[in-house]
């Protein structure tokens, strides 16, 4: 190990602080960068593009493996992003895998749900794009629709799933859903019949979603609904034809066990550079590593900015105007430790705070 190297090894290892971005209203707008986001960035990472202060994107959306995400936050952002870089809602699903693991699971939402959830060991996953193509006439307002669903081309289309006798043992919203009709009345039938459509009821397979977000920013001008709406719509349907109430369990921000996470992710990525193999060890680095201070920048008091409060020490939120919250001043009901316009300055403030 050179000396040049030794020393940005061991800064990173002796880095007392770390930061998480939110992506959507901090980094980007829909796929466009925001906030100065990749010169904010490019000061996270040395001369030659390595990186210098520990960092992850900590997002509630997904649809796509996390590998996939970070190679499109590499070419929007021009910096080198890993893929235990980058945490979405859904990546705590690989959790669940030992109980899921050979069942019959529906994956829901935009992007290519089917494939993240094979990619993290769940055997035999179906979108429910390919799950609704198999039943004829499940959604009658199908032939007004003037676009197609064709199941994923990256997922497994040569296998052909029986429906009529394979159970649906649990159902995950990955993403966005994209065609909230039909998936209300897919979700709706999978659930009530206990996981065979259009046959007799039984009790409700487990529901998950990534994240419970009501709202976010895109690139129009006023927030967008997200999975928390559709959940709203989902549940009170539900609630209307079925005669006990849906019973869910939503990841994402602002739970606090989502922070802990990225903590602990934090000090993986530590470790990950200043031990990959043994001469370049420093010793002791991911079992006494301590974050001083982990800050949270984000641009939903709801969910970031309350997330980061409840999960305590070491979190630091820090709020910018680029995507939900667009106030001046600092947000009433869950107030920030730090108000900023845009990343780009939140970075400039933890520099100058830590450096
Ligand atoms: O669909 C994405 C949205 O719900 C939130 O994304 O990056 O702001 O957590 P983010
Ligand atoms: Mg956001």
């Amino acid at each position: 190990l050179g000396p040049a190297s030794f020393r940005r090894l061991a800064s990173l290892a002796s880095s007392s602080f770390g930061v998480a971005f939110d992506i959507d209203g901090v980094i980007l707008l829909a796929h466009s960068p925001v906030g100065g986001s990749p010169r904010a960035l490019r000061r996270l990472h040395d001369d030659s593009g390595r990186l210098k202060i520990p960092y992850v994107f900590l997002t509630n959306g997904g649809g796509y493996p996390e590998s996939k995400r970070a190679m499109e936050l590499r070419r929007v952002l021009g910096v080198n992003i890993l893929p235990s870089q980058v945490i979405q809602g859904h990546s705590p699903f690989k959790d669940l895998v030992d109980r899921f693991e050979n069942d019959l699971v529906v994956s829901v939402g935009k992007g290519d749900p089917a494939t993240v959830m094979s990619e993290y060991g769940f055997k035999n996953v179906i979108s429910i794009d390919e799950y609704a193509s198999y039943f004829d006439n499940i959604d009658p307002l199908e032939p007004f629709k003037k676009w197609t669903t064709e199941p994923s081309s990256d997922h497994d289309s040569r296998r052909k799933v029986d429906v009529c006798s394979q159970r649906v043992k649990a159902v995950f919203v990955m993403s966005d859903p994209v065609d909230w009709s039909r998936d209300v009345q897919v979700l709706c039938d999978i659930l009530r019949t206990g996981g065979l459509p259009g046959k007799e009821i039984g009790e409700q397979p487990p529901l998950y979603f990534a994240s419970d977000d009501l709202e976010y920013q895109a690139k129009f001008p006023a927030e967008r609904l997200g999975m928390g709406a559709f959940r709203i719509a989902l549940e009170a349907i539900f609630n209307r034809i079925h005669p006990s109430p849906l019973m869910y369990t939503s990841y994402g921000k602002p739970n606090p066990f989502v922070f802990n996470n990225a903590e602990v992710i934090l000090k993986h990525l530590v470790a990950s550079f200043t031990s990959g193999s043994p001469q370049n060890r420093i010793p002791g680095i991911v079992r006494n590593h301590k974050f001083k201070t982990i800050y949270m920048v984000g641009d939903n008091p709801k969910v970031d900015i309350r997330g980061a409060r409840e999960a305590g020490a070491p979190w630091f939120s820090i709020l910018t105007r680029t995507g939900v919250f667009k106030e001046r001043g600092n947000c009433a009901e869950f107030p920030a430790d730090m108000v900023v316009d845009t990343v780009e300055d939140a970075v400039d403030f933890i520099l100058k705070r830590e450096c």
